[in-house]
């Protein structure tokens, strides 16, 4: 059994997604130990809570300074004994020991087709703008797995999404997050679960299983 942290910062969506592929087997052999939120008023963790997942708030405004938050945040994640930490909307920056720590053991979803629209500066609503002052026709979302560099990792998984012409910076990130981060989040996930992709030279590769 897959033991997930879900890292979450605002409404908690793809945590929902999560919730739900795993009450209804898409995904298997997994579980939420824990949800953990930088955001007090987080209402993912009002989804946590609803789901009788344990939800927990760790702030960097409660500690004196980054290093003390780092610190917190490291052992409390050491604590429960994780076999992967999942960044579903998370806005954290987390301390690079613990990307070391965890070196693919996290992954994260972001909001576009990764080389495009990614980096530092470039989550939520903004990535959706830029991509509506380019013009272009195609976005989506991407999977992968969390390194030292901004969106860097290992890509799992990706799906395309089409730009529409009276679309808004919310209209847009809703459809990519119905028609792409809520399904290759969760199906990442169950892969990872179920041991069939693993990390080969810094790319994500299916892994080959022996006929039954
Ligand atoms: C999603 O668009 C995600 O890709 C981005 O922030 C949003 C989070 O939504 N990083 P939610 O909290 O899962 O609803």
């Amino acid at each position: 059994m897959l033991r997930i942290g879900v890292m979450v910062s605002g409404g908690g969506t793809n945590l929902q997604a999560i919730i739900d592929s795993i009450a209804d087997g898409t995904i298997t052999n997994t579980e939420i130990a824990v949800v953990v939120s930088n955001n007090k008023k987080a209402y993912a963790l009002e989804r946590a809570k609803q789901a009788g997942i344990e939800a927990v708030c760790i702030s960097p405004k409660d500690y004196e300074d980054r290093e003390q938050f780092n610190q917190a945040l490291t052992d409390f994640i050491d604590s429960r004994s994780l076999d992967l930490i999942v960044l579903a909307g998370c806005l954290v920056v987390l301390p690079e020991t613990l990307i070391k720590k965890y070196t693919n053991k996290i992954i994260n979803i972001h909001p576009s087709l990764i080389p495009a629209f990614c980096g530092k500066g470039y989550y939520g609503l903004k990535v959706h703008e830029e991509v509506l002052k380019r013009g272009v026709k195609l976005t989506g979302a991407t999977c992968h797995f969390v390194d030292a560099g901004t969106d860097t990792g290992p890509i799992i998984f990706q799906k395309s999404v089409e730009v529409l012409e009276n679309d808004t910076p919310e209209t847009l990130q809703r459809r990519v997050m119905e028609q792409a981060e809520w399904m290759i989040l969760p199906k990442a996930i169950d892969e990872i679960a179920n041991d069939r992709i693993e990390v080969v030279n810094g790319y994500v590769k299916g892994k080959l299983h022996a006929a039954q």
